[in-house]
């Protein structure tokens, strides 16, 4: 076997064979085949696309090339959940309190920002102090005694997808559906929850762009999910805006916080809430009342708060010192009119230039900056009306940047719904 034929068989857009596939990832990992060997194999997949079967031996590989983690030892189930990313999506930050301030075991292995999208591991280090890299004992122990932990994977957790995504981020490899699909799999996978809930988000601030894509992703997951006997939950969410009112890592711990006292923004306090009441309904197997009842219970008696805060102080992270940039300007409308539609990702693209993203997986965060959009689409705005706020730290914007994120028009357009479609 050698990697020049495999990449010539993917080329000619035949199968590859379980055997080779795990040759290919068993060498790169230890670097008998090269990034720009790998490179040429990912654009061949990203253009020719790969089989069911051979994204479950893609995702197997993947998931045998590293350490996987083993919660049998904590009773009840184990939940876990993802998104596929967006901008302003703070939903992780929520929904794992509420769901352990019901009881549930919540392991949840998170990730930093991709691109465009924002990640929870940035968002919570944007509390000084707070460690997200703790062993496996830590971790479990942490789940052990407060129902959940928050950690960023292991080194050793899928090494063949750290390798991977880092070459896909800079080679345009990153929205192939087997390759998506393999890569959040083999992590969850190792991972070791009992129930996987997945929020596919769709729409110009994600990585599927539309719904049809969005649920051959889905569809792909959920059957990777059942070679494992994984129980996958995927909801396809609305991402032709951002999330909520909040994009930038302080500015969305602080919007997850308000959410959980009940005065957060409408769209992300409803989804929050959607994606728990599934969560507890699957987890404690219940009906869908018995389960809306539950969550709704930890959210008003402050249960959920509470756990959140008791999750910071367990992961050392000091709250009242966070910093969110008193370097405030008001973007304003310039004309009067429906919003219709908003770039989402130009919109993240412009947090990540003020620093709350990173370029290069050097690049040191400004947690302090980023924007709160006060308009969404549906919305009407008058001419002078503030429309967004800027929270600046070293970097400049121009104006009409932010602007130009923002489509105004006379008639009024439907905004897309919140929920779109829940496939399991
Ligand atoms: N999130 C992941 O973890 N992997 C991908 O490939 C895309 C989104």
């Amino acid at each position: 076997m050698n990697i020049v034929d495999i990449i010539n068989k993917k080329r000619k857009k035949i199968s590859l064979t379980k055997e080779e596939i795990e040759y290919v990832i068993t060498n790169y990992v230890s670097e008998n085949i090269t990034d720009y060997q790998m490179s040429a194999l990912l654009m061949a997949i990203t253009i020719n696309g790969m089989s069911d079967e051979e994204t479950i031996y893609l995702t197997d590989a993947m998931l045998n090339s590293g350490d996987k983690i083993d919660l049998t030892s904590i009773s009840g189930i184990k939940l876990d959940k993802h998104s596929t990313g967006g901008v302003g999506d703070k939903t992780t930050l929520i929904l794992a309190p509420i769901v352990a301030a019901t009881g549930l075991n919540m392991a949840k292995m998170s990730g930093r920002g991709l691109g465009f999208t924002g990640g929870t591991i940035d968002k919570l280090e944007a509390i000084p102090g707070l460690k997200t890299d703790m062993s496996l004992n830590d971790f479990k122990k942490q789940v052990e005694e407060i129902h959940v932990a928050i950690a960023s994977g292991s080194k050793k957790l899928v090494p063949a997808d750290k390798k991977m995504y880092a070459l896909r981020d800079v080679t345009a490899t990153v929205e192939s559906i087997p390759l998506i699909a393999s890569s959040i799999m083999s992590k969850k996978l190792a991972s070791g929850a009992d129930v996987l809930v997945i929020d596919v988000k769709v729409g110009n601030g994600a990585l599927m762009k539309n719904k049809e894509d969005a649920k051959k992703l889905a569809n792909l997951m959920i059957k990777i999910g059942k070679n494992y006997n994984k129980k996958v939950v995927c909801i396809l969410t609305n991402m032709f805006e951002p999330l909520g009112e909040a994009i930038g890592n302080s500015l969305e711990v602080e919007e997850s916080i308000n959410v959980l006292q009940g005065k957060g923004p409408k769209d992300i306090t409803s989804l929050v809430i959607f994606l728990a009441i599934q969560m507890v309904k699957i987890g404690k197997d219940i009906t869908i009342e018995e389960a809306t009842k539950e969550v709704r219970n930890v959210l008003v008696t402050g249960k959920a708060l509470n756990k959140f805060y008791e999750v910071i102080k367990y992961q050392h992270g000091n709250i009242k010192e966070m910093v969110i940039s008193d370097k405030v300007i008001s973007i304003k409308a310039n004309k009067t009119g429906f919003i219709t539609e908003i770039n989402t990702e130009a919109i993240g693209e412009l947090s990540r230039k003020l620093g709350a993203g990173r370029y290069q997986k050097e690049d040191v965060i400004d947690s302090k900056v980023g924007l709160k959009i006060l308009k969404k689409v549906g919305d009407f705005v008058i001419n002078d009306e503030e429309l967004v706020k800027v929270y600046l730290g070293e970097k400049d914007i121009n104006i009409n940047e932010i602007l130009d994120c923002f489509t105004i028009n006379e008639h009024y357009h439907k905004p897309n719904p919140l929920i779109i479609e829940t496939i399991v």
